[in-house]
């Protein structure tokens, strides 16, 4: 698609966002405010040890690397976090919400200041990414930085140079170092990531939820809306 139309595209899904907001906005719901949330221990251990063999590797010499988890795996974690979903997400995304990622990620034994390892925006309007903590390492692990109040901002980019904010302090961003059983929930409009320099090696569930509709980034009744979401091999939530 020409740029120009697809920057069009994103601009009209944030207005659309922030014309949603002014009736949707929930005090008790800090993805509005802060663009975040984190949940502690919020799964139980047993759970989690049965998706353990995705995080398994021949060996970890990558900074990161991702399996796609199967659906049915992905439904039974999309189960246990409906409360969450309904509460948090929804009133935050709107109606027609479906999850398009569902992967374990893995971060390896090699540091990065390359790629989605600079403090950036996923320069795809506002989706919620969830991340949860399925293991725990003696050694120190990269946490989730996230700038807070980030994802309120009206962004314009054109090339991908300006999704990226390299001069990002890391004082300036929220820091979190997930234990096995957490949960975090952020707006993958807002800043978020910085440069990885630890080599310990985790693994987190990552899950990707984004609604659809004429006046957001793809509409599920366009063909490319319709092709997206058949590439993703997207789940539709609501
Ligand atoms: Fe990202």
């Amino acid at each position: 698609m020409n740029p120009a139309l697809l920057l069009g595209r994103i601009q009209i899904s944030q207005y659309s966002y922030y014309l949603r907001d002014l009736i949707h906005k929930n005090s008790q719901n800090k993805l509005f405010s802060e663009g975040l949330i984190i949940y502690q221990r919020f799964f139980e251990d047993s759970f989690l040890n049965e998706l353990n063999h995705y995080t398994v590797f021949d060996d970890y010499n990558f900074s990161s690397a991702r399996k796609v988890i199967s659906e049915t795996d992905t439904k039974r974690v999309l189960l246990k976090i409906n409360k969450v979903i309904e509460e948090k997400i929804k009133p935050y995304l709107g109606k027609n919400l479906y999850c398009t990622e569902y992967h374990m990620l893995t971060l390896g034994n090699k540091t990065s200041t390359d790629g989605s390892y600079q403090p950036h925006h996923d320069y795809k309007g506002r989706r919620v990414k969830i991340f949860i903590w399925v293991n725990n390492s003696k050694e120190k692990t990269h946490p989730l930085y996230y700038l807070q109040g980030s994802q309120k901002k009206l962004k314009i980019w054109n090339t991908y140079e300006q999704t990226r904010f390299k001069n990002t302090l890391e004082d300036e961003m929220f820091k979190f170092s997930g234990k096995k059983g957490d949960m975090a929930l952020f707006d993958t409009h807002g800043i978020h990531s910085h440069f990885k320099k630890t080599t310990g090696v985790r693994s987190v569930i990552k899950l990707v939820f984004e609604n659809f509709g004429f006046n957001y980034r793809l509409s599920d009744r366009s063909l490319k809306g319709k092709e997206y979401l058949k590439k993703c091999k997207a789940i539709k939530i609501d």
